[in-house]
């Protein structure tokens, strides 16, 4: 069996989630699905990150210890993803004793080996990053991300030796092409392997909120360094219940474009010096922009773009559940950035929801439940729908498997609109009873069989519901896909419920 392990970064616990955390979250999720569908073995990692200055701060700023604070915020995330549908194996937090306990048996391996020493660390610091800057990587002493002025800061710190690793890493990109994707990705972290690695510090004694350092008490580990190893802790590393090689020649890192260089530099060097095989592959995704604006929350809170007024609930309450993950997966191709706008998913919403499958649906219940006695008749051995279904099937899997979710839309859509035209050819409207009409609705019967499995890693709920419609049991991912994704699975006689409308249009608002 293949084995699937797949992760999205672990958010930062400063303030509530919004729509771009529900971007990569939803994201993973359908790929995870997906990846069910097919009868992998599949494990899906998401969780908080939740050491740092900027969580610390944040929790001075509500007045509270960071723990209370990272207790009540981690929670909201696993709200936001209840909410979203979102199934998780497990979700890490930082702050959990097995992280500590991963992190402190990785680096002392990293130790051991003789790639951390002692040295004193003076530079620029970036809070909203939690990243390190030069005068010539800063915007005149600003961060060129937030536009605030950098923190000096001068401390005896220990390092981690990255620019041992130089030779190392440009022959994991070399046999490994397909390691970091999109290419456009690849080649800017490629870049900036050869532009020469600088040795991090990678301690902090100047905060203790964060893992402490076992070998120096007076040191905590600087936040990126113990965040990183979240994906590890979660398969057991370097504890009892060890999981890691199940896991981790299978492992994806789904990440924002804005951290490429801490998972396709940092991270594997990171793996080398503790002796251990680098993560398979990194996934590295675009922005998600309002009026062409990063939402990001530290902007929001120094008066930028208001994120809080996109909660990801706030758009289900509006959207429906899957109307909104539809819309995350369909709009952007993963690694592109996209446009994020309420004109955006109301169109898509419309369009491809409402008049596309939910007419479908709409129409070919209606017609079974008026013409055929409300029994779905069986669909034809070969019908002209057949290879559009093939089509189908095939462009939509090849696209899940190159974590291509948009793509893999575009290519179930085109079995909805091959079905809507096939019905507006034979018209089963003009047809009386019989066995023309009975063939014509069985065929558009077992399309739509088909398009719910296809769409149910991106709409899992609509897709049960379209099942249940069409009578049959359980839920279309019961099945492995390799049986039920093959045209002529639908038997027919099952009892069809027209029920509500899918997708009840939303009027577009006039401003
Ligand atoms: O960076 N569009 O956490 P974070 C698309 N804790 N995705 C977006 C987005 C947007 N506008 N805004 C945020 C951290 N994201 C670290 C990660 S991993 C070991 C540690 C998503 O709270 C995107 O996935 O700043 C991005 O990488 C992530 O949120 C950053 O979340
Ligand atoms: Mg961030």
């Amino acid at each position: 069996m293949a084995r699937f392990y797949i992760t999205t970064p672990i958010y930062y616990v400063n303030d509530a989630p919004h729509v771009g955390h529900a971007y990569s979250t939803v994201n993973a999720d359908a790929l995870a699905r997906w990846h069910r569908l097919i009868g992998d073995d599949t494990k899906f990692l998401t969780g908080t990150d939740e050491h740092g200055q900027k969580v610390a701060d944040a929790a001075a700023h509500n007045s509270m210890s960071p723990r209370e604070w990272t207790d009540v915020t981690s929670q909201r995330f696993r709200e936001a993803w209840a909410a979203l549908d979102i199934r998780y194996d497990d979700f890490i937090r930082t702050t959990e004793p097995r992280h500590y306990e991963t992190v402190q048996k990785f680096l002392t391996a990293v130790h051991d080996n003789g790639y951390i020493y002692k040295d004193t660390y003076q530079g620029l610091y970036c809070v909203s990053c939690e990243d390190y800057y030069t005068l010539e990587s800063s915007d005149e002493g600003r961060c060129p991300i937030h536009g605030r002025v950098l923190t000096e800061m001068r401390e005896e710190n220990w390092f981690f030796r990255l620019s041992a690793f130089e030779d190392r890493l440009l022959a994991l990109y070399e046999t490994h092409p397909q390691f970091v994707t999109p290419e456009t990705k690849r080649n800017e972290a490629l870049a900036f392997i050869k532009g020469g690695l600088r040795d991090i510090s990678i301690t902090r004694t100047s905060i203790s909120w964060g893992v402490p350092v076992p070998w120096d008490p007076d040191h905590v580990f600087y936040v990126w360094y113990d965040a990183l190893i979240n994906y590890l802790t979660a398969v057991g590393y370097g504890r009892e219940d060890d999981e890691t090689s199940t896991w981790w020649p299978h492992s994806h890192h789904l990440i924002g474009k804005e951290i490429l260089r801490f998972h396709c530099v940092w991270w594997p060097a990171m793996c080398m010096a503790a002796g251990l095989e680098p993560v398979s592959h990194v996934q590295v995704h675009g922005w998600l922009l309002v009026g062409g604006q990063k939402l990001s929350k530290t902007m929001a809170a120094e008066g930028g773009v208001k994120l809080t007024d996109i909660a990801p609930v706030m758009l289900t309450d509006e959207f429906g559940v899957d109307a909104v993950r539809y819309y995350l997966l369909r709009e952007t191709s993963l690694g592109n950035d996209g446009d994020f706008s309420h004109e955006g998913i109301t169109a898509r919403y419309n369009t491809d929801l409402a008049n596309n499958l939910g007419n479908l649906v709409a129409r070919v219940t209606t017609i079974v439940a008026s013409k055929c006695d409300g029994r779905g008749p069986a669909p034809e051995v070969d019908s002209e729908l057949r290879d559009a279904a093939q089509t189908a099937i095939i462009d939509t899997a090849l696209a899940w498997n190159r974590f291509a979710p948009s793509f893999a839309l575009e290519a179930t859509w085109g079995l909805i609109g091959a079905t809507n035209a096939y019905l507006e050819r034979r018209a089963p409207w003009k047809m009386s009873p019989g066995e023309e009409l009975d063939a014509v609705m069985g065929n558009a019967l077992e399309a739509i069989r088909l398009v719910a499995i296809l769409a149910s890693p991106a709409m899992p709920a609509v897709s049960a519901n379209i099942w249940w419609r069409i009578g049959l049991e359980g839920t279309p991912s019961d099945e492995e896909f390799a049986q039920s994704a093959t045209w002529g699975r639908y038997r027919g006689a099952g009892l069809i419920e027209k029920g509500q409308p899918l997708f009840p249009r939303i009027k577009a608002v006039v401003e």
